[in-house]
């Protein structure tokens, strides 16, 4: 069970060959699939050997393999967690019971609901990043972009194995939309909004990368709990995966502080500007931007939706199973801040409607631990600066402080108000072209673009110097 079959058309460690209907059905929807990668995904380097690792096996150590692959020859599987013997449902009305190896009929449409946009999130992203590969800053990011790309597409046919295997034609059909929606288009758009935003320049790769990944990770992790046991299973390996996205996000703008923080002690009478790095202040404006904006995809802060995927047992607390809690959550309550008739009133809340909160303050507090490394990274360097997160209430386009307008701290203000001061929190004009003019490639081994310092390793044990992407 443990181990890959790579002899198979489809690699998989979930017995395919055993299954020929679904075995025929995913290698139908095979071609299709490379065809998007091919149209949609980063398309001018399709036939360039990258420096890539592979999952050979789901145990804990040594799952990966490097080596140099041609991304049209990744080998995309489907890779799931080995089944845990005598698994019950940890929480929510089915509290106690044996976990579901098949879709409970009554919660079909909920599961397929929930699935299905954790799915569009996988390609959304790879297109959003499409043409980062034209300026990346060296071969080892250039690398990582790949790298994040082709599981990014493997997290796609995760979640299509699910549709397929359990969903009939619906889950068919679903996986043919997958392929079709398109991020940021206005007709057909992906599902969720930050998954429409432009991702052009470098510094946004590594915000989305730090942030809206890092949603993934939590909204893995509560998937990781369902009680619908293959999609927990799928859910465990695609989190080992997504550890590497964030890292590429959390270290790469920890890189563009360290350049600037340089720059600055190099010459502390200048504008950054003048030797080609990104002032903080601009490099906070980018954080708050992505981390804003990722904020709204945990959803309404009172929600009934929520609710019932945590009564149903589908969508549980992150480490709910791990937690000393109260797995019903019956009883408890949330206090929170309620945005109402233009106020804020202090709530209780009963705890079941406050999940999409309770998943956020997970959130959050690892954003703030994001924040710490950075202010270290400033603190090393002796620059004063610090950087900070925007309070959850700010730029929200979802929930109800959707229907306000909130300081960077969380005060309610007016609109002349924020019209005044949202170039002071939020990218203007202004610095996207400046950040953009910084965009020129720079793809010798071992050379580095001006507006980043280079990693303090390299991937797999190779140096920096590594040629990581054979141009
Ligand atoms: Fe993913
Ligand atoms: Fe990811």
């Amino acid at each position: 069970m443990q181990t890959i079959d790579y002899t198979q058309k489809i690699p998989n460690n979930v017995d395919l060959k055993s299954d020929r209907r679904l075995q025929r059905a995913l290698e139908a929807w095979q071609p299709n699939y490379i065809e998007w990668w091919k149209s949609m995904g980063p398309t001018d380097f399709n036939e360039k050997d990258v420096y890539l690792r592979t999952a050979v096996s789901v145990d804990k150590d040594g799952w990966a393999q490097f080596g140099y692959v041609q991304m049209p020859e990744y080998r995309w599987g489907i890779f799931l967690e080995p089944q845990e013997k005598d698994r019950i449902i940890g929480f929510g009305d089915h509290y106690g019971e044996d976990a579901w190896q098949a879709v409970p009929g009554e919660y079909r449409n909920a599961l397929r609901r929930i699935i299905v946009t954790q799915a569009d999130t996988e390609p959304a992203s790879v297109e959003q990043q499409r043409l980062l590969g034209h300026t990346a800053p060296s071969l080892y990011d250039l690398r990582n972009l790949f790298q994040v790309n082709v599981e990014e597409g493997r997290h796609l046919w995760a979640m299509v194995y699910i549709l397929q295997s359990y969903f009939g034609r619906d889950g068919r059909e679903e996986s043919e939309e997958l392929l079709e929606r398109r991020s940021g288009n206005p007709d057909h758009p992906r599902i969720l909004g930050t998954f429409n935003e432009p991702c052009e320049d470098w510094l946004s790769f590594f915000c989305f990368t730090c942030y809206t990944d890092r949603d993934g990770k939590f909204q893995l992790l509560s998937l990781a709990e369902s009680g619908f046991d293959p999609l927990a299973r799928t859910c465990r390996f695609m989190l080992t995966e997504e550890a590497h996205h964030m890292f590429v996000g959390q270290t790469g703008i920890g890189r563009v502080i360290q350049r600037t923080c340089e720059v600055m002690r190099e010459h502390p009478d200048a504008d950054v500007r003048e030797h080609g790095a990104v002032p903080l202040e601009i490099v906070q404006k980018y954080i708050t931007f992505w981390n804003s904006s990722s904020n709204d995809l945990f959803g309404g802060e009172i929600s009934s939706n929520a609710s019932n995927f945590f009564s149903n047992g589908l969508k549980g607390r992150a480490y709910e199973e791990k937690l000393d809690i109260d797995h019903k959550a019956l009883e408890g309550t949330y206090s929170m801040d309620v945005w109402e008739d233009g106020g804020l009133s202090h709530q209780e809340v009963p705890l079941r409607n406050a999940m999409n909160e309770v998943l956020r303050d997970e959130y959050v507090k690892d954003n703030e631990k994001g924040i710490e490394y950075f202010n270290k990274v400033c603190e090393r360097n002796d620059v004063s600066f610090r950087f900070r997160l925007p309070h959850r209430r700010f730029n929200r386009k979802i929930g109800m402080y959707a229907d306000g307008r909130f300081d960077i701290d969380g005060n309610p203000v007016d609109e002349a108000t924020w019209n005044a001061r949202v170039g002071e929190w939020l990218p203007t004009q202004e610095d996207r072209d400046y950040v953009k003019s910084l965009m020129v490639p720079c793809y010798e081994p071992g050379k580095i673009a001006s507006w980043i310092a280079p990693p303090a390793k390299g991937i797999d044990g190779k140096p920096f110097e590594f040629e990581y992407v054979k141009l």
